[in-house]
């Protein structure tokens, strides 16, 4: 079984896939952090994220460390993420360990789930299930403003918002594999519906499937 969630950023996706992945005891990926540990990487190298040569390199030999490193969920490495991502070499040379991810679960577990902006599309055309969850921008910049301001009380909702505008602006934008849902995704809108609702419907969903 391989479920591919797709979506614009903060829409809800990465709980999503990893309540489902919990339910069904499949594995996970997070597509979007290989894409942060390529920008961070760049970042580290005292690079700018516009550097495809730097870029290129970095995905080509993806030090496992910068998966794990705090600094993956600032909001400066999500937009260095989305200027490498925009990046076809650097999207070929993460294409082979997302597939493998998807085909041979690790630990040997019966499906994966993979989240990310083109697993529907382009990583995963075959999924079982393609799930492309969505929300209104400034809804999605409300959650994302609450969950960094937790974290650094300076976090000002305007430029959150108009952070995730951007984002949303590359990756709809971008020629390679750009942001939109598969022709077979079923669209969940998450701007007035809670989690838990998404996530019911959801596990319905996989439960047909099976
Ligand atoms: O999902 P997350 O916000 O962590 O993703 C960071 C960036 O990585 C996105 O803005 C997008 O540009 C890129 N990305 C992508 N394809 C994926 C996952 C993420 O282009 N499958």
């Amino acid at each position: 079984m391989i479920i591919a969630i797709d979506g614009p950023a903060a829409a809800g996706k990465g709980t999503l896939a990893r309540r489902l992945a919990a339910e069904f005891d499949y594995a996970y990926l997070d597509t979007g952090s290989l894409y942060r540990a390529v920008g961070l990487g760049v970042l580290r190298a005292g690079g700018k994220p516009d550097d495809d040569v730097a870029a290129a390199a970095v995905s080509l030999d993806l030090d496992p460390a910068l998966l794990g490193d705090p600094a993956l969920r600032e909001e400066r490495t999500g937009d260095a993420a989305s200027k490498v991502a925009a990046m076809p070499e650097v999207r070929s040379n993460l294409m082979e360990f997302q597939r493998n991810f998807s085909i041979h679960p690790p630990g040997s577990k019966q499906g994966a789930v993979l989240d990310g902006r083109d697993i529907g599309t382009v990583v995963c055309p075959d999924a079982d299930l393609k799930l492309y969850v969505t929300a209104g921008a400034e809804v999605r910049a409300r959650r994302r403003f609450l969950e960094l301001q937790q974290r650094d009380p300076a976090t000002k909702y305007e430029q959150i918002l108009a952070d995730v505008e951007a984002r949303d602006a590359r990756d709809t934008g971008r020629a390679d594999a750009p942001l939109k849902p598969a022709e077979d995704a079923l669209l969940l809108d998450t701007t007035e519906l809670a989690i838990d609702a998404v996530f019911l419907r959801a596990v319905d969903l996989v439960k047909e499937r099976l």
